[in-house]
């Protein structure tokens, strides 16, 4: 059975009083989340230790960060490595977000060797796929996500696949109140779980959780979720706010699709 996950992407805000407010109003919430329900605290790399030592102990809740470099360590001025986010205990990585591909140049080959590196230290990737307004407005959606797909992640062994988190973000929908409708989600997630099958068999891409990304919000959390193949969501602008946050987590599917 797979996850379901309610993710934040912070991005890039909140000072650290703002931060350490967020997260212990987001501890005072009661979810009452079942064993296959978990929250993923995506957060700016300065308070991933504070955020740690405050979820510490809480089951199903765990910190990611929200991008790391490419290579394993060296000469790379202001940037972070896999083997430093598994030193403090970090258990999730944000990897190929569009704002990373749009303002940092990140390729897909980059991202393959991140999504290497994080598995080979321990850290659980959310790989982000999804495509720009142009892309779905020619209505090649579907190829374009799965190139993504095939040149990031496609590499892998199906042990390493296995369990895997992927967040499908339609460029068009972040940040911009446009969200995907619901049968938008479930066609382009049903697509991706269909090319894990071909790729790697029905079995292992049943453990994969999809997350939809993309102005997901208190209002449209429990519409979206509630498809076959929507398991969950990365959220950004919606994840500041601890209540609205608290709604999104509380719309998670209790029983996940098999
Ligand atoms: P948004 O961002 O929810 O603010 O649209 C989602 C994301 O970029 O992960």
């Amino acid at each position: 059975m797979r996850k379901e996950i309610a993710a934040a992407n912070w991005k890039m805000n909140c000072t650290v009083t703002q931060a350490e407010a967020l997260i212990d109003d987001l501890m005072a919430q009661e979810h009452h989340l079942n064993a296959h329900c978990i929250v993923v605290l995506g957060i700016p790399y300065p308070y991933l230790v504070m955020a740690q030592e405050r979820l510490h102990g809480k089951d199903s809740y765990y910190v990611a960060a929200q991008n790391m470099h490419h290579e394993e360590n060296g000469a790379y001025t202001g940037e972070i490595s896999a083997g430093m986010l598994n030193s403090i205990g970090v258990d999730y990585v944000i990897l190929g977000h569009s704002e990373r591909r749009e303002y940092f140049g990140e390729t897909n080959e980059m991202i393959a060797k991140k999504i290497n590196l994080a598995i080979q230290y321990g850290l659980a990737p959310i790989f982000c796929c999804g495509e720009p307004l142009a892309i779905r407005e020619a209505g090649t959606q579907n190829e374009y996500v799965t190139k993504q797909m095939e040149e990031s992640i496609f590499h892998l062994s199906p042990s390493q696949i296995r369990g895997m988190a992927v967040a499908y973000e339609p460029v068009w929908a972040i940040g911009t109140g446009k969200t995907a409708t619901e049968e938008q989600a479930q066609e382009m997630h049903l697509h991706l779980r269909g090319i894990i099958a071909t790729k790697y068999g029905t079995e292992i891409a049943n453990t994969i959780s999809i997350l939809y990304g993309g102005s997901v919000k208190a209002s449209n959390a429990k519409s979206l979720f509630g498809q076959h193949d929507v398991d969950g969501g990365l959220v950004g602008g919606a994840s500041l706010v601890a209540a609205d946050f608290g709604s999104i987590i509380d719309a998670l599917k209790k029983d996940p699709a098999l």
